[in-house]
């Protein structure tokens, strides 16, 4: 095995990260005694972030079917699709637009609540993209506005949904934003989609350093695998080597699989169209891992 592979494997990378000691967040304990906890605006709605510094990780793809799942069991689950791209609104066969956009719902003008779109399924409601998100963090940073300011519009945003929703989830575009900053800040689990290979890790490195500069006390990351192929040698070997030695991992993993991919002709959850395949079945387990590991 190459070299490289052996280094990033054992929790640190070549390179620039050579020197210093990456700190996996595998010390559940740590993050354990939060849970449970609720913020003073928000004593009830429970909140996933799905997020990767990367690009097409399976970020959306998650977001549609473990919200679909948890809408299934009865809780009353909100879906806001963050990115101006607007993957999940496409899913869920609903227009990606938001009256005013992102500076106005910012601002508090539009009450989020009329913005709120029933996706037909039961229990599933979708607050839209728009393609003005893309300057929500211009929005966010305008006027010298601080971190407890750009937090508060979040908050003042998201407290009168509180009161309607058991399960919100935030389905995030890539990279490291102020938006993806206050994800963290809001979130009480940040589910990691990501594929496994080396950059992935390194790419996962890079976020846990960034959440243990500013801890956030309520958050739980939960990191899982997606677009596995077990064909690859590599993504065995990743996946062994990092579930032996970094206990915060979801054990369970999804498949590089067509019947996934068929949701972007579909436009719909996976559970609609092949609920009795193992790729739903997968997914089963990995809300049940994530339930039973984070709430
Ligand atoms: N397990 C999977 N098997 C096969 N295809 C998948 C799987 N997960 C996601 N995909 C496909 O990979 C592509 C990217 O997925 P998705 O849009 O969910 O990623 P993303 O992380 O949200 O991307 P972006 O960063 O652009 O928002 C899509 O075409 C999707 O259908
Ligand atoms: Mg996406």
């Amino acid at each position: 095995m190459p070299l490289s592979w052996l280094c990033i494997l054992a929790g640190f990378s070549p390179g620039a990260e050579r020197s210093s000691h990456i700190r996996w967040m595998e010390d559940e304990s740590r993050t354990a005694a939060f849970i449970g906890k609720t913020s003073h605006w928000n004593d009830h709605m429970r909140i996933f972030g799905i997020y990767n510094i990367k690009g097409g990780v399976g970020k959306t793809t998650t977001t549609v079917n473990l919200a679909f799942l948890s809408a299934r069991e009865g809780a009353r689950t909100l879906i806001w699709d963050l990115d101006p791209q607007g993957g999940t609104s496409y899913f869920l066969c609903i227009k990606p637009k938001v009256p005013g956009g992102a500076k106005a719902l910012l601002q508090g003008k539009p009450r989020p609540e009329p913005l709120v779109r029933s996706t037909g399924y039961q229990g599933l409601d979708l607050l839209p993209a728009d393609l003005s998100y893309r300057h929500m963090d211009r929005h966010l940073t305008a006027e010298g506005m601080d971190d407890k300011a750009a937090l508060k519009r979040f908050t003042r945003l998201l407290k009168p949904l509180s009161r309607h929703y058991d399960h919100l989830f935030l389905d995030c575009a890539p990279g490291l934003s102020a938006v993806a900053e206050n994800v963290f800040r809001l979130s009480n689990v940040l589910l990691v989609p990501m594929l496994p290979s080396p950059l992935s890790l390194r790419a996962y490195n890079r976020l846990v350093r960034f959440l243990n500069r500013r801890p956030s006390p309520r958050l739980k990351v939960a990191p899982f695998f997606n677009l596995v192929n077990s064909d690859k040698t590599i993504h065995r070997v990743v996946i062994d080597r990092v579930l032996e030695r970094h206990p915060v991992f979801m054990r369970t993993h999804l498949p590089d699989s067509h019947v996934i991919e068929a949701m972007g002709v579909k436009r719909s959850p996976l559970f609609t169209f092949a609920p009795n395949t193992a790729e739903a079945r997968a997914y089963r387990e990995l809300w049940e891992e994530i339930k039973g590991r984070t709430l």
